[in-house]
């Protein structure tokens, strides 16, 4: 099956700023490659400073107007947005299958997820309301309003390339907020489509503007909007030393942040579990996206008396998958994004194995099948003591580690600076409350292996970041509070 696209002008190579597509510095061009193969699918600017500049000039300029448009209007827009994203879901799915190598209908339902956070805000965009607070004195009125912050610099992650843009652009627009995005160097081509896709359903120029650049060059394009006064947020999704570094530079202009970081979760399978519904939950839970989500179980705990029937009926679902490109539509996991990718899933196997872990099922590169494939892994034996235990491998690995009482589990999945997301797996309804009150992370899935939704605020704790996104909570990350009080009037 070819990834051809019916309307291939989605396929953009030019930065969008002021509402035209622009060329970047001239010369430098970065390639976009398809990881299945490492073909080049086209070439898109490798841009700068100057060009970031633009961007933030424009979104600067067109903020006053847009955030004057009736939230209705705005929701209209954004309403439009959807459906044109929706009607695309074939060309929108295969041109993330195409850069970023999930397989075509994970590409598809990735344009699906994308879509409902862009109806969700576009549909939050009228509920954006305030307070009217009583007075404590006579002759006063209170009053609480929501605003938008101003324009918000969105840099965004190459795992989901159509997904991460979605649930924090809509709501900057929902809010009133202009934008300017900088999408990962490795998956550029799927924001450039839906940035034209807004543009069709009517978002004003100067409102969007995105540009693209090498991972050399991100740090200049993102030093101008850090320093820049103008930018008064930032939202990012990517790793811990980057957000470490974006709230370290910001700092000087106070801006606010919504930074969703690395994980490292945990997945708990109690004595009291439904094993089956454990090893369905975990499967899909890590296999998504070929185990690169940064709510992919990174560590496995099974209890002693479950452990043999968990590890037996895992290894033998995951020898089970299907590897391959995306254009086979009998592929489950993909390639890896690229050859750092497949170099750190090695380095962990590796370093597992040479500290006492047994491979199950996988542990090889598929070398066969193109460049950047990983076979889905399962180990028995991981302790903390691995490498795999305390970095996010980002890949299709399941280090299986046992574990007999409770409080030693719990002390065990909190003992990382990391608190994106935990699941556990138990039929004890006392025990569930407990556990997940105890969990120290943002999201907690109980009985439950596939947790993200629109309606879902999410979000981490600890090193894993803060702010939310989805949910009502996603628009108010895009809003401040202004207090009105007006005197006189007895
Ligand atoms: C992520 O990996 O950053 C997001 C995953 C999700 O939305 O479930």
């Amino acid at each position: 099956m070819s990834l051809t696209l019916t309307r291939t002008d989605l396929i953009r190579s030019a930065n969008f700023i002021a509402g035209q597509w622009q060329p970047g510095p001239a010369g430098a061009l970065l390639p976009v490659t398809n990881p299945a193969t490492g073909a080049v699918i086209t070439h898109v600017p490798d841009s700068g400073a100057a060009e970031a500049r633009a961007a933030l000039d424009a979104a600067h300029a067109a903020f006053p107007s847009w955030r004057q448009v009736p939230a209705k209007q705005r929701a209209a827009i954004i309403k439009r947005w959807n459906d044109l994203v929706v009607a695309h879901t074939e060309d929108l799915g295969r041109l993330i299958s195409m850069e970023q190598g999930k397989p075509l209908a994970e590409g598809k339902g990735e344009v699906a997820y994308a879509a409902s956070y862009i109806e969700w805000f576009g549909e939050e965009a009228t509920r954006m309301n305030g307070e009217i607070i009583p007075a404590p004195v006579p002759g006063r009125r209170m009053f609480a309003l929501k605003e938008p912050v101003g324009v918000v610099a969105a840099i965004t992650p190459w795992n989901f390339p159509a997904a991460m843009i979605a649930r924090k652009i809509a709501p900057a627009l929902a809010a009133g907020c202009t934008v300017v995005c900088k999408p990962a160097e490795d998956t550029p081509l799927t924001s450039l489509a839906l940035v034209l896709l807004a543009h069709e359903a009517g978002v004003p120029a100067g409102v969007l503007n995105i540009v693209t650049a090498s991972r050399q060059k991100t740090p200049e394009v993102a030093d101008v909007w850090l320093d820049d006064g103008r930018v008064r947020k930032i939202t990012f999704t990517g790793s811990t030393p980057v957000g470490k570094h974006l709230a370290q530079r910001s700092a000087a202009t106070l801006k606010k942040l919504s930074l969703e970081l690395g994980g490292n979760a945990p997945f708990i399978v109690f004595d009291d579990a439904d094993v089956d519904a454990a090893v369905d939950g975990f499967m899909a839970a890590k296999f998504r996206n070929g185990g690169q989500t940064c709510v992919s179980p990174n560590r496995v705990f099974v209890h002693a008396s479950v452990y043999d029937a968990f590890a037996t009926k895992l290894a033998a679902r995951v020898s089970a998958l299907k590897v391959g490109p995306a254009s086979d539509p009998a592929s489950q996991i993909g390639p890896m994004i690229n050859d750092r990718a497949v170099e750190k899933i090695e380095r962990h196997i590796n370093d597992a194995v040479a500290k006492g872990a047994k491979v199950l099922a996988g542990g090889k590169r598929l070398t066969e099948l193109g460049p950047n494939y990983y076979a889905p892994t399962v180990l028995a034996g991981a302790n903390a003591e691995m490498a795999c235990a305390c970095e996010e491998t980002f890949g299709p690995v399941a280090p299986l580690t046992v574990f007999n009482d409770e409080a030693e589990v719990i002390a065990a999945a909190n003992d990382t600076p990391f608190g994106l997301a935990a699941y556990f797996y138990s039929q004890n309804v006392r025990r569930i409350w407990r556990v997940a009150g105890l969990l120290e992370t943002g999201i907690v899935g109980i009985n439950e292996g596939a947790l993200a939704a629109e309606a879902a605020p999410f979000g981490g704790v600890k090193e894993s970041g803060y702010g939310r996104e989805g949910s009502t909570h996603g628009l108010d990350d895009y809003l401040h509070t202004k207090y009105l009080c007006q005197g006189q009037l007895d």
